[in-house]
């Protein structure tokens, strides 16, 4: 054992599998868990008697519907209200209510008790679950670990992550971006970028989000040159699809309706699942369900071509941060070197046609595992930030961007003063100046948001505060100082400093309360 704290580790917390890696005897090594598996469901489930976790959760949830966890990642970090929150409910087979501040909770039954639980307490036990299969496979106790977000995620999902990290007991050394954790597998792993300089595109196609980054690798330097994205958009939306035409076809033919009936729904999603999966391999496979629905049997045959269809427009989706990623990237196709492969969505073969046309027909690499790929790199950076590597990783430098634009709402119209770009190179610290926007202002608001519209109403607000007591001024004349910095996370603290007095306030970003006035820029 290795010092106090052990093994450092690295955890993809993913939409519907994690998977967990630590660096040992000169190598990365993927840990196994109790089931054999190499990766993990994210699943959590909750009995009359226990709390169930990973394969355990996975392998009741037919039983057990409603109160059966999944899908923690496209709940955390976001608002009730959110307009792709209340989209998903509807397919959730368990409860989602408003909890305080407009915070999502999961209601559940538990030991004969109705419980309540955030995204955040759901994906805390999946993290804590992989600790105890790391600790398990070392023989040790696990603290410091590397947990990867999509890189698409905003501020406060990485928030929402990091203090999941926390409640699970592990000292998060860093949140990192998931597709630039695999392009350090796909660097150490093919030794990509060893010898001259290579502009690798990693495409990130999971069970719950799409990620795309464009990176130059040079002597161990992993630099990001931009990042694309959609959070909503993964592998669970194509079986969502599938069961849909499933339910369709058993109204047809049995004029029976099972789209109540979440336990009958369950059941079709497995299957629908792993049909999926084999259309991947094969051009036709068989659903087969016995009893599905009022002791009737289902069967129906989906073709590949069938699948396709029913998946068009997701399909086409897919292929839409690809180009914005090489426009803001400002690279051309030609000088792409290297395609890769990453997240188990990525094996389908329409995918691969469609991002091989993208790219006049080149090759794509397949050559580091989807599944696993993020873990590994993930891992790699764990063992770095405690010191722990070989003189292989000494030179390992990660440069990696902002996704989304951070600014502030000035003027009476609710624009957007964009702060820090997209794409901008984290961490980063960058100041702007803004005056009042009333004669005699004597508290001034600053409300933050992230987005790319030029007005704050279509943007995301992160939250706000103020500076009180301001002097009797004409507008425009007090002047402050807003500072953003991001940290190596990806996490944003905001501070505003009034020139004159020197009177300082760091952002708890804190509730919405629009009573008081607002800031002008400074021209
Ligand atoms: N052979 C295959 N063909 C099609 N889809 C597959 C195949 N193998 C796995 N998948 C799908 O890949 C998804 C899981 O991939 P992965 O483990 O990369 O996602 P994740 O890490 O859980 O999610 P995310 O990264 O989006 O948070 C699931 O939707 C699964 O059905
Ligand atoms: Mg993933």
């Amino acid at each position: 054992m290795s010092g106090e704290e052990g093994h450092p580790v690295g955890i993809d917390l993913g939409t519907t599998y994690s998977c967990v890696a630590v660096w040992q005897h000169d190598r990365v090594e993927i840990i196994v868990n109790d089931q054999g598996s190499r990766t993990t469901p994210s699943h959590v489930a909750f009995t009359d008697t226990e709390t169930l976790i990973g394969d355990a959760a996975f392998n009741q949830v037919i039983r057990n519907p409603t109160n059966s966890i999944f899908d923690a990642k496209r709940l955390i970090g976001r608002r009730f209200s959110d307009a792709c929150v209340q989209d998903y409910m509807k397919l959730w087979p368990f409860k989602v209510i408003e909890g305080p501040d407009d915070k999502p909770m999961i209601v559940v039954t538990n030991k004969g008790q109705e419980k309540k639980f955030s995204a955040e307490e759901i994906s805390s036990m999946v993290l804590m679950k992989m600790r105890e299969i790391a600790e398990a496979y070392l023989g040790s106790t696990v603290k410091n670990a590397v947990i990867t977000v999509p890189a698409y995620f905003n501020d406060s999902q990485r928030q929402a992550t990091k203090n999941a990290g926390a409640t699970a007991g592990l000292k998060v050394t860093r949140i990192i971006n998931e597709p630039t954790a695999a392009a350090i597998a796909y660097g150490i792993d093919k030794r990509a970028g060893w010898y001259s300089k290579r502009n690798v595109l990693m495409f990130d196609f999971g069970g719950g989000t799409l990620d795309v980054s464009l990176l130059s690798i040079s002597c161990g330097v992993f630099e990001v040159k931009a990042t694309a994205g959609d959070t909503q958009l993964g592998g669970e939306d194509l079986d969502n699809k599938m069961v849909n035409f499933c339910v369709e076809q058993f109204k047809r033919k049995h004029n029976l309706d099972v789209s109540g009936n979440s336990r009958a729904l369950r059941r079709l999603k497995n299957s629908c699942e792993k049909a999926k999966r084999r259309l991947s391999f094969t051009s036709s496979t068989d659903i087969e369900i016995d009893c599905l629905y009022e002791g009737t049997d289902f069967y129906v045959t989906v073709t590949r071509a069938k699948f396709e269809e029913l998946n068009r427009d997701i399909f086409v989706k897919c292929m839409e941060p690809v180009d914005k990623c090489l426009k803001d990237a400002k690279i051309d196709i030609s000088s792409v070197h290297d395609v890769v492969l990453v997240g188990g969505s990525s094996r389908i073969p329409k995918v691969q046609q469609l991002l091989q046309n993208v790219f006049k027909g080149k090759e794509l690499c397949r050559g580091i595992n989807p599944d696993e790929a993020v873990a590994y790199g993930a891992a790699v950076q764990a063992a770095i930030l405690c010191g722990k590597g070989n003189e292989k990783l000494q030179d390992l430098t990660l440069l990696d961007v902002t996704p989304l634009s951070l600014g502030v709402e000035t003027g009476r119209e609710r624009d957007m003063t964009v702060v820090i770009p997209r794409n901008t190179k984290m961490p980063v610290k960058k100041n702007y100046p803004v005056t009042t926007r009333h004669d005699n202002q004597a508290v001034v608001r600053f409300a933050v948001y992230e987005g790319e519209s030029t007005t704050t109403l279509n943007n995301y607000y992160l939250g706000d505060f103020r500076l009180k007591d301001i002097p009797p001024a004409p507008r425009g004349v007090p002047k402050f100082n807003i500072c953003f910095e991001i940290d190596a996370n990806g996490i944003l603290n905001v501070s505003a400093e009034d020139v004159l007095t020197g009177q300082k306030k760091g952002i708890t970003l804190s509730s919405n309360d629009t009573s008081c006035e607002g800031i002008e820029k400074i021209m």
